[in-house]
């Protein structure tokens, strides 16, 4: 420990209410009590002159206080071995006797068997049995596999169709202005996209193979479990480097990872920043599920974590709920004076409005009772009242000595008027609360809102598999619940992550909304892939008679009505370049020995085949790899390819052996602002 932090922990441990029972410092009350610039701190920072130079800022004759640069130290440094932080390294989810932080082992998974592929595999059934494309690597095996890698196939889509990509679109300060979909592992994808995106992505959303024993993880269930872990870990610790300070990130998961995987988020993202655990209904008790006993399974949940929790400005959102029938008296006349008003009942007044006596509403409306009342309640809101008990001991003294005053007034009413809150309006000590402060626009309709809460049982669509005209048998998510999503954090600017799209829900909905996206897949569904789905976002323009028309043919589903989508913009479609992987395609999905071999003769001349093996030695045995099963025979295959060169790494963008065409490596040089770079080393250096 140096000398500055001896003296900066000795004098924090001076207050009592900073170290507990074992003389440790509070790490987290001491920042707390920064945030809320507690003078006791400050007072304790600014004696010694050491930490004051250091943590604050002399301005006329003022000492600031540099809270960021106090609380980043303070979330920086280890040696704060306090309570929490010894708890939270015991926490560590435990494999095989090891901590998964102590693990440094990366997951590489190939996820042809999650869901059912719509192109080419249509059955379950045609999912062959073996799964064995989970490959742990340990650290020591790894040196370029997170390197950037080389883009390719570079597409643009408008409404015009494919076009070629000429230059990449960027702000004044060089990020790229684009809404990109990226091919290939995400694990690569993520680390390629650092050096453009790091700490800029506002909110991820994903929503990952569940390990439900249906997907590509389902192979043997300590295996399984461990490999998940391993694969969410490494995918999220880089995912949590591109967020900004005040992001966040939406996980999908069901019961079966839901426990693990909030204590991986509480160790990566950190227990306080923990922001919402959402139970989304996803199903209903029908067919088979309402004969099985015990409690009937129709949620799922997601997992909501903030990067740090003092800086997420989420909004507020509400959500359209049925006519608060609590609402139920009228004034008569409020045009007049509040002294002047007088009262009825809501029925009463609506029995008036509509012509029919009071008592035979309902049976003379029948089921239009309901909307019709709801449409007299829309039509005259700030006369639709509430009259409650207001909460004493939440309101200001001025409001409590009125409320008090009005109780021994009969009949009189009061009216407060109070800056950026309703006004106060009080009769016989209660409150009256007016529809109109319940009314608002949602999804472009005027309906009574209320506050949203962590149970989300309305975005199950009826028709979730004709969203986006594609298909996905499993895992599809409604187009409604990414808006929800988004609409939480929405503000200009925002740049939204998907590492793992799927048929492409949530690009979707950030294309819809108005949001630059970045969505990242591995696998190509063919007809049913997301560039197809995002195609029919976009539209077509429409001729009519050899005349352009102005309206566009775009998709017509999920959310589009509720946000008005009209088609238009465009987006990037990418790929990381591959290298080793188009082997590890080919083996997968190889019917026969007879093919294996082929591709071993492919592999010879044109794959990165690892150092310790003997390509003669192979040849030789061949004989002996011929009597294995197909299962064997492709393990050893895959073996043998360096997994370092899936994909061609950027340092090699310029190396004739790998073919990178001019287009692609000026555009793979733009994107990673290679030419920037070294302009402005030359500008530095003066050369
Ligand atoms: C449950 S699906 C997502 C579905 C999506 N939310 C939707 O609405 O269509 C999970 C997706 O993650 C993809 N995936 C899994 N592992 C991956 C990896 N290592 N790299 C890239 N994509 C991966 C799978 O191919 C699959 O399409």
């Amino acid at each position: 420990m140096n000398k500055f932090h001896e003296v900066l922990m000795e004098q924090l441990s001076r207050e009592s209410s900073f170290i507990n029972d074992n003389d440790e410092l509070k790490k987290f009350v001491i920042i707390d009590a920064a945030y809320n610039i507690n003078p006791k701190l400050i007072e304790l920072l600014i004696e010694v002159d050491e930490i004051k130079n250091k943590f604050f800022t002399e301005i006329k004759g003022h000492w600031v206080f540099n809270i960021n640069l106090f609380v980043q130290y303070m979330e920086n440094k280890n040696f704060l071995k306090d309570s929490y932080t010894r708890y939270k390294n015991k926490i560590g989810l435990n494999i095989d006797g090891k901590f998964l932080n102590q693990r440094n082992e990366v997951s590489l998974v190939w996820p042809f068997k999650d869901c059912v592929l719509e192109g080419g595999q249509t059955k379950e059934d045609q999912k062959r049995p073996e799964i064995f494309f989970n490959e742990l690597l340990a650290q020591e095996e790894i040196d370029q596999l997170f390197e950037p890698k080389v883009l390719t196939n570079w597409k643009r889509y408008t409404t015009n169709g494919e076009e070629k990509v000429t230059k990449l679109k960027t702000d004044k300060k060089g990020v790229i202005k684009e809404n990109l979909i990226v091919k290939g592992n995400n694990l690569l994808a993520l680390h390629s996209l650092l050096i453009q995106f790091k700490s800029k992505i506002q909110t991820i959303y994903i929503d990952p193979p569940y390990n439900t024993g249906n997907d590509s993880f389902g192979y043997n269930d300590n295996f399984n479990h461990s490999t998940w872990l391993t694969f969410m870990k490494n995918r999220l610790s880089i995912a949590r480097n591109l967020l900004t300070e005040s992001g966040s990130i939406y996980i999908s998961i069901d019961q079966n990872e839901l426990g693990y995987l909030q204590v991986l988020m509480d160790e990566i993202f950190g227990l306080q920043n923990r922001a919402g655990l959402i139970t989304v209904k996803r199903g209903s008790v029908t067919g088979h599920k309402s004969i099985n006993p015990g409690v009937v399974n129709v949620s799922e949940n997601i997992l909501l974590y903030c990067k740090n929790k003092n800086f997420w400005k989420p909004n507020r959102i509400f959500l359209k709920r049925n006519r608060n029938i609590r609402y139920n008296n009228f004034i008569l006349n409020r045009h007049k004076d509040t002294e002047q008003w007088s009262f009825c009942t809501l029925l009463s007044a609506f029995s008036k409005h509509i012509g029919i006596d009071k008592n035979k509403l309902k049976k003379t409306l029948g089921n239009e009772f309901e909307n019709k009342i709801y449409e007299f309640v829309k039509s005259n809101p700030a006369s639709v009242i509430q009259i409650a008990y207001p909460d004493i001991n939440k309101v200001s003294k001025e409001v409590k000595e009125k409320i008090l005053e009005s109780k021994k007034n009969q009949d009189k009413i009061f009216h407060i008027a109070r800056q950026n809150e309703p006004d106060f309006f009080l009769i016989n000590g209660q409150r009256l609360l007016f529809y109109s402060d319940r009314l608002m626009e949602i999804d472009g309709e005027t309906v009574t809102g209320e506050p949203m809460s962590d149970i989300w049982l309305d975005v199950l669509p009826n028709d979730l598999h004709n969203e986006g005209g594609i298909k996905l048998k499993k895992g599809k998510k409604p187009e409604k619940l990414v808006k929800r999503i988004l609409e939480i954090e929405k503000k200009e600017n925002l740049i939204f992550l998907d590492f793992h799209i799927g048929s492409g829900t949530s690009i979707a909905v950030a294309h819809k909304m108005g949001i630059q996206y970045i969505g990242i897949e591995q696998l190509d569904y063919g007809k049913n892939d997301s560039t197809i789905r995002m195609q029919n976002v976009i539209g077509k323009k429409i001729k009519k008679d050899g005349e352009w028309l102005d309206s566009i043919d775009c998709d017509r589903s999920g959310i589009s009505k509720a946000v008005n989508w009209q088609g238009g913009g465009n987006f990037i479609y990418c790929e990381l370049k591959k290298y080793n992987e188009t082997f590890i395609e080919q083996i997968e999905v190889a019917k026969d020995s007879k093919e294996l071999l082929n591709i071993w003769e492919g592999m010879k001349e044109h794959s990165f085949i690892n150092y310790n093996v003997d390509i003669k030695k192979q040849d030789e045995q061949i004989e002996e790899f011929k009597e294995l099963t197909l299962k064997q025979q492709k393990e050893i295959l895959l073996q043998i390819l360096n997994k370092n060169q899936l994909y061609v790494n950027l340092s090699s963008v310029d190396d004739e052996d790998f073919k990178v065409s001019a287009e692609d490596k000026k555009l793979t040089k733009e994107f990673y602002k290679i030419e920037e770079e070294q302009k402005s080393t030359q500008m530095k250096t003066g050369l």
